[in-house]
């Protein structure tokens, strides 16, 4: 069942020959894509994005890798591609990491021009798509997003976390290889370990070894039901939950009291109250944030560069260039939430009359 779970994930990127099985979660997958990525380039550095999510500098560290933040671009929170040609280019990369959905903004890397690095500077590509991975299946993406989704099969290694968009419960996770033979890496003489068949056993190539068969279970029944098609039911509530940021988007945008950074790639929106300084607004997220719960409307808070706004927004450009804003998030990642969008403004504007 594991083997047939993942082999539908790995369709959806056009692999059919490939290396791949669940995991706990999305760490431990990309703990397993760099693992890879450090034995095949010993020694070099990992570089991703500075809104990459956190684990990939402490996975670095305990592979003992350097690892460097390349920064962001200012317009759309993607990986600065001017930025990693200039630092590919003095040399030791070993591998980037392009994250289709950062879990700060829902941002998409754009995959198709590190590729094109790739062809220069000959360092792996490892796709972290923990959150967003699915979304290729979607039919309403921007096309910078679509033509970094359609490339997901040219990269090395690709992570996607079921237990996030994939409707499952915690603790699956899932990594896949574009090359098979990395097989070879897991290679070990334990004199404990039989097999009463030739088969490929997944316990076999995969850094953990002992691992609970209800998630794979899970995932088959899953996708048995709702397969991982374009244009099926689980890719109708995927375009679904980027019409409801795309909504949402729209109706902050209009009105004079909010301030959105950038649209949405996904189904993430980030915003922040228009005030005077960075620290005003910053404080006011923090108020409406509390006073949205008690209104039963439960957003998130997110810290973001001010930098991500007009220059200027928050006062003089050179006060906040290199400051940041506290700014609140909503991840309207449920199908119900298409049809919530109205009440979800509304009750966000009552707290913060
Ligand atoms: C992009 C991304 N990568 C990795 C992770 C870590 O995944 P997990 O919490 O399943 O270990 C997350 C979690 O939110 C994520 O959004």
């Amino acid at each position: 069942m594991e083997r047939e779970a993942v082999a539908q994930i790995a369709a959806t990127f056009g692999w059919h020959e490939f290396l791949g099985h669940l995991t706990g979660g999305g760490t431990v997958a990309n703990l397993e894509a760099l693992w890879v990525a450090g034995r095949l380039k010993p020694g070099k550095t990992i570089l991703a994005s500075a809104d990459s999510h956190y684990t990939h500098k402490r996975i670095s560290a305990v592979l003992g890798l350097p690892f460097e933040a390349l920064p962001t671009s200012r317009e759309d929170g993607r990986i600065d591609i001017a930025a990693l040609e200039q630092r590919a280019a003095i040399g030791d990369i070993g591998c980037v990491v392009a994250t289709l959905g950062t879990t700060g903004t829902g941002a998409v890397d754009p995959l198709p021009e590190i590729l094109r690095l790739r062809e220069r500077f000959r360092f792996r590509v490892h796709v972290d798509g923990a959150y967003g991975g699915y979304f290729g299946l979607a039919d309403n993406l921007t096309p910078a997003a679509r033509a970094a989704f359609d490339c997901i099969g040219s990269a090395d290694s690709v992570v996607i976390d079921p237990h996030k968009h994939g409707l499952q419960p915690y603790g699956c996770g899932c990594v896949l290889f574009a090359d098979p033979s990395v097989a070879a890496l897991y290679k070990h003489d334990s004199p404990y370990t039989y097999f009463t068949s030739k088969d490929l056993h997944l316990g076999e190539v995969s850094l953990e070894c002992s691992r609970p068969g209800a998630s794979a279970v899970a995932l088959w029944a899953t996708q048995r039901l709702l397969p991982l098609v374009r244009g099926g039911e689980f890719a109708a509530d995927l375009s679904s939950s980027r019409s409801a940021a795309l909504e949402l988007t729209r109706r902050l945008s209009e009105h004079p009291r909010w301030l959105v950074p950038f649209p949405p790639a996904l189904d993430i929106v980030v915003w922040a109250p228009r005030a005077g300084s960075a620290a005003e607004a910053s404080a006011m997220s923090q108020k409406i944030f509390d006073r949205a719960a008690a209104n039963d409307l439960h957003l998130a808070l997110i810290r973001l560069p001010a930098r991500y706004f007009e220059p200027g927004t928050f006062g003089q450009p050179e006060e906040t260039g290199e400051g940041s804003v506290l700014c609140l998030r909503s991840v309207l990642m449920k199908p119900e939430h298409a049809a919530w969008v109205g009440e979800i403004f509304d009750r966000l504007m009552a707290s913060s009359d």
